[in-house]
């Protein structure tokens, strides 16, 4: 920015004004810390919540003001700096300075760096025309929202949380939606089968079209989208396609400083990159998880960013602490409330609790004896008391993990 002096020093400087980098702020004060905090973040808008984006600030059920995560006082009030709009290339780890897009430079004594992702996005042939949309941030849904009254049909790439999300906003508005997913079921990232199949066929209840195996050729159009082509050859007429295909860490000056990573940054149990005085956390940081059987991953929301960041914040103030915290996801779509304990990736059983028939039912996930997550849909008892189940890797017979009539507080631990 032009008034911000060439050269400024900060005590911590926070890249990013997501979930984490604003909990890193926030739990730096609440630990006592009185040094200078200087929060920089590329978006326009002080730290929002990011999940409303696909729900309901799509849905204009909640103005922005209601999504921030803290008042805009509050950062003032705490002495943290925002400076928004404002983009880091350059980290220089020896001299401890960044440098932004605009060329000012900013030193700092502890950088904590939560830059989180990008969306992906497609690269064939018509990935930029008008009307060919990403769901990441503010501005990404208010250019969806403003030519939402021209568009009767939309395609969206990608059956993850994003796409499915979107999907059941705009079917509510009356749009003909098809969604295109390349595997063969949609969440198929995130959830097993038969959450999968469930959630197809609330969306095809609702009107949605879904193509599964299928992907895009090109976007067709003159300057705004008028259909998107798939590799079949076939044509689907759309005026607006919304692409939710995954995020791409944001860590490429980190990387080119030096900092070990690929796929997002490489961090410890408290958030250390391998670079001196460099944390990173959130999106972007991946870790060994002991969730994942050790694997080193990155975890995409906002329990992981909430909790890296108060580890990391108490670790800069000398506390012992690690993050080992059970990872859980939420996603809402129509009447129903996905509430995901665990991670379910590399199971070899699924036990459903409840009948999907009655809208109310839980997948229990299994390696080995263990209980390693759940997928609860309208089911928040069993999520509130899954969590123990799944921090100990409980061994509890299928049989009474399969009654819902028996509550999973009564499993575990064992009498
Ligand atoms: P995602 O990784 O969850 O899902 C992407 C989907 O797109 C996958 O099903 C994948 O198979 C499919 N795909 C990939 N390339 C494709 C292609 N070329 N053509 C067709 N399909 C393709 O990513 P998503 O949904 O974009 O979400 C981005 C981030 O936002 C994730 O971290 C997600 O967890 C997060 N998010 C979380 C929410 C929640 O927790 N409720 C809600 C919305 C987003």
């Amino acid at each position: 920015m032009s008034d911000s002096p060439t050269t400024t020093p900060y005590d911590i400087v926070i890249i990013g004004t997501g979930h984490a980098g604003a909990q890193a702020a926030i739990a730096l004060r609440q630990e006592g810390f009185d040094g200078t905090i200087a929060m920089i973040g590329e978006e326009a808008y002080p730290p929002y919540e990011r999940p409303p984006l696909s729900k309901e600030y799509l849905a204009g059920e909640k103005a922005f003001e209601r999504i921030l995560i803290r008042p805009e006082r509050f950062w003032e009030e705490r002495a943290v700096t925002l400076r928004l709009a404002e983009r880091i290339v350059a980290v220089d780890a020896e001299a401890r300075c960044l440098t932004t897009q605009a060329g000012a430079l900013v030193e700092y004594g502890t950088l904590i760096w939560a830059a989180g992702g990008h969306a992906r996005r497609l690269s064939c042939d018509g990935h930029d025309l008008s009307g060919v949309h990403s769901v990441r941030n503010r501005a990404d849904v208010d250019r969806l929202i403003a030519e939402l009254p021209d568009v009767r049909e939309v395609v969206v790439v990608g059956g993850g949380y994003i796409g499915l999300e979107a999907a059941a906003v705009l079917t509510k508005f009356g749009k003909a939606v098809t969604i295109v997913e390349a595997q063969d079921r949609v969440l198929a990232r995130v959830a097993g089968e038969a959450l999968s199949r469930f959630y197809e066929a609330e969306h095809r209840a609702h009107g949605v079209t879904i193509r599964l195996n299928e992907s895009v050729a090109c976007l067709e159009g003159e300057r705004a989208i008028s259909g998107v082509r798939l590799a079949d050859g076939s044509v689907l007429p759309a005026q607006m396609a919304i692409v939710g295909i995954g995020i791409i860490p944001s860590v490429e000056p980190l990387i080119a400083a030096g900092a070990e990573g690929d796929n997002g940054v490489t961090v410890d149990a408290q958030g250390r990159t391998s670079l001196p005085h460099v944390f990173a956390i959130g999106d972007c940081a991946a870790h060994a998880n002991a969730f994942a059987d050790g694997a080193v991953i990155r975890l995409e929301s906002v329990q992981n960013a909430h909790d890296q960041a108060t580890v990391a914040a108490r670790t800069i103030m000398g506390k012992e602490v690690a993050n080992h915290a059970v990872p859980w996801f939420w996603s809402n779509q129509y009447d129903l409330k996905l509430q995901t304990v665990g991670l379910s990736a590399g199971h070899d059983r699924a036990i459903l609790r409840g009948d999907p028939a009655g809208r109310s039912f839980s997948v229990v996930y299994l390696r080995g004896d263990r209980v390693i997550a759940l997928d609860c849909v309208n089911a928040m008892r069993d999520f509130v008391q899954g969590k123990a189940l799944v921090a100990d890797g409980a061994v509890v017979p299928d049989e009474a993990l399969a009654d819902p009539e028996r509550p999973l507080k009564t499993l575990w631990p064992l009498g």
